[in-house]
């Protein structure tokens, strides 16, 4: 089945690929034209980044777009993503991008289809796409991930950024660590956790996460967060002098990250952003062609 549901299903040799097809997909000239073919973005959670960015990699990949939400399509009357997705194939959708709120929800779709899928963000689960734009970030600053100290930190337990990208990053060699709360701790992830402070001096890419407000019961917590486990003007001026900020967006300004340094020479933050589009154009021209 030609899917990309979770970062687990690829192998490094699959990771490097995509990034080197990435790059060679920037020239509009090594762009194979999908001219004639549809993609569906059914996003039935919020975005921005995501949704945008995959619009603008399928136009620019010759595809025709069409987009539906939660909203304004016939889910509202109860009709499920199955039957959803099964329309949008029978009606001449060639590939479906789907962000949804169940763990796992696509993957429970795959069989009965021929289209290609791909996981946009499925709750607290998985982000693959983000990882592998997060991936390129990194690959790009420092052309490898072996021995490399990477520290994710923030609300892990809602994170499917994290998640994904703890996964990929170990799995090509890289030295994960992680700051978080305890309350937002996830033993699924790590047991082991280093402080803000420890993960500045040593770390080379520090990648905040959001706090997912929409995703908590308590929503008094951003309080003092900035001083405790936040990025500071202060803590940043003790980061390594090749070292890089991440953070997959959107971000709470001033809270996991003092408002200045959004923007600093450490930051990748809107790098992430531009590289998202080309990540996945490579992930759609992958899935098309059966590569994957
Ligand atoms: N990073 C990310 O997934 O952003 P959106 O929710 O705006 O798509």
């Amino acid at each position: 089945k030609r899917n990309l549901l979770s970062i687990q299903q690829l192998s490094n040799e699959q990771i490097h690929d995509l990034l080197y097809l990435a790059e060679r997909l920037k020239d509009p000239a090594n762009r194979p034209s999908f001219s004639g073919h549809f993609a569906a973005n059914l996003f039935l959670e919020p975005s921005t980044r995501t949704k945008t960015s995959f619009h603008i990699a399928e136009r620019k990949m010759g595809f025709d777009v069409v987009e539906l939400d939660g909203v304004d399509s016939s889910l509202t009357k109860g009709e499920s993503l199955y039957d959803t997705l099964k329309t949008l194939e029978s009606i001449g959708v060639d590939l479906a991008v789907v962000r949804q709120s169940e763990v796992g929800g696509l993957a429970a779709c795959t069989e009965g289809l021929d289209m290609p899928l791909i996981n946009a963000g499925d709750g607290c689960g998985e982000h693959p796409t983000q990882s592998l734009l997060d991936l390129y970030t990194i690959h790009e600053h420092f052309q490898s991930f072996r021995g490399l100290h990477v520290c994710i930190a923030g609300d892990l337990k809602h994170s499917r950024v994290a998640r994904s990208n703890a996964y990929a990053l170990r799995q090509l060699g890289a030295q994960v660590s992680f700051v978080s709360k305890p309350e937002w701790q996830d033993p699924t992830m790590t047991e082991d956790y280093i402080t803000i402070d420890e993960a500045v001096g040593t770390c080379d890419v520090l990648m905040l996460l959001r706090i997912q407000h929409e995703r908590h019961t308590n929503h008094d917590e951003t309080g003092s967060y900035l001083e405790q486990y936040g990025l500071t003007v202060e803590r940043e001026a003790r980061m390594l002098n090749h070292s890089i900020i991440l953070h997959p967006a959107p971000v709470n300004r001033g809270v996991e990250i003092d408002e200045r340094l959004v923007e600093c020479k450490k930051s990748k933050i809107f790098r992430q952003m531009t590289n998202g589009v080309t990540m996945r154009m490579a992930i759609i021209h992958a899935l098309m062609k059966g590569e994957l």
